[in-house]
């Protein structure tokens, strides 16, 4: 059987940085709490002109040119994201206009900060059995616009950005070797937005009651994160016979550096088998993992043969894992 294999990854981050100390002076906060409480010390921040889909393109973009393939060669556009341009129509579908992927079928994925595992697991089954031959996976997040720039608990965690894969069936060795995804929607109201939807539907005293924005039970989610983004790695581990003596890099969702020192520790990982860069982009949602992916290949740390592993945890519940061999 043929495995999904990256050939090319992109990322992409907007220019605007906002700091901790630009947010002490938005909201009751101070550098000192939020560095040490979750090692995030700057964010990206979208432009007023830039949308979700804009961030998409421009890490699909060089995902595309170091695959060396052009647009029209994807068969397959799945993009991780809750922040999308509109409720609908997809932002995938937005996307595969702008770079002309005109070939290519084109949906989304909500699972939130799970996003990417999910994307890049359901577009792997596509390329393995033949009903695709490349696919362009993408996590893409402008959380900016979704944040309570009111409530200091939530909007010093967010940043924006994206990143993308594209993948391409072949024979060998690399490739995805297997991916784990679970779900629990018995947690959906301990992170999840409102409004507006069919629950809320859009009015004035929805916007008054701040439900447009990300509400969160961050303890709650903490705890949880931990335990499954733990439990969910070593299931993927061991469905392929491995241990974490095998793994060269594992790419955490970038949720919060405490959270991420607690998975460490768990799985007995060492320091430098853990990709981090939570401290300087915050946590984007579906777009922290590819983004770590690109900058983790184009800083040259990934060579053939490395064993890597992807562990996400998000709204939903939702949380997977995946392991490759580059
Ligand atoms: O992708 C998954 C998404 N979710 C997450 O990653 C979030 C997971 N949760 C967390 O990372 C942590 O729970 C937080 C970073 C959100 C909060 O850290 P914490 O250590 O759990 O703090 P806490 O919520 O228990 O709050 C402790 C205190 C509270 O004050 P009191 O009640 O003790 O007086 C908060 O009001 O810290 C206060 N606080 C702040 N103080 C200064 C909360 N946010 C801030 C802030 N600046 N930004």
């Amino acid at each position: 059987m043929k495995k999904a294999r990256i050939i090319g990854t992109g990322s992409y981050l907007p220019e605007k940085v906002l700091t901790n100390f630009d947010l002490e002076k938005m909201v009751d906060t101070t550098n000192e709490w939020i560095s040490t409480r979750t090692g995030i010390n700057e964010r990206h921040i979208a432009s007023e002109n830039e949308m979700t889909s804009d961030l998409a393109v421009n890490a699909a973009n060089r995902a595309l040119e170091m695959a060396g393939v052009t647009a029209d060669q994807i068969d397959l556009i799945i993009v991780g994201t809750i922040t999308g341009d509109f409720p609908w129509p997809s932002t995938a579908c937005l996307v595969q206009n702008k770079i002309g992927a005109v070939n290519a079928s084109a949906w989304d994925v909500s699972a939130a900060c799970s996003g990417f595992v999910y994307a890049i697991t359901s577009a792997a089954q596509y390329l393995e059995n033949g009903a695709a031959k490349r696919a362009l996976v993408i996590g893409t997040e402008v959380l900016s616009r979704i944040m309570d720039w009111e409530d200091r608990n939530t909007c010093i965690l967010f940043g924006d950005g994206a990143g993308a894969v594209v993948l391409e069936a072949q024979e060998g060795e690399s490739g995805l070797l297997s991916g784990h995804l679970h779900a629990d929607g018995s947690y959906w109201e301990l992170l999840y937005q409102p409004g507006f939807g069919s629950r809320y539907p859009a009015s004035v005293s929805g916007i008054e009651q701040r439900l447009p924005y990300l509400h969160m039970a961050g303890n709650e989610v903490f705890k949880i994160a931990v335990r499954s983004m733990h439990d969910v790695a070593i299931e993927a581990l061991e469905n392929n016979n491995m241990t974490v003596a095998d793994v060269k890099l594992l790419f955490p969702h970038q949720a919060n550096m405490r959270i991420l020192e607690a998975v460490r520790k768990r799985l007995k990982l060492r320091k430098n088998q853990m990709f981090v860069n939570v401290d300087k982009r915050g946590n984007t949602s579906g777009a922290s993992i590819p983004i770590a992916l690109d900058e983790a290949n184009r800083a040259g740390l990934l060579e053939e043969g490395d064993i890597l592993v992807l562990d996400a945890f998000g709204g939903g519940f939702t949380w997977g894992a995946s392991v490759l061999r580059w």
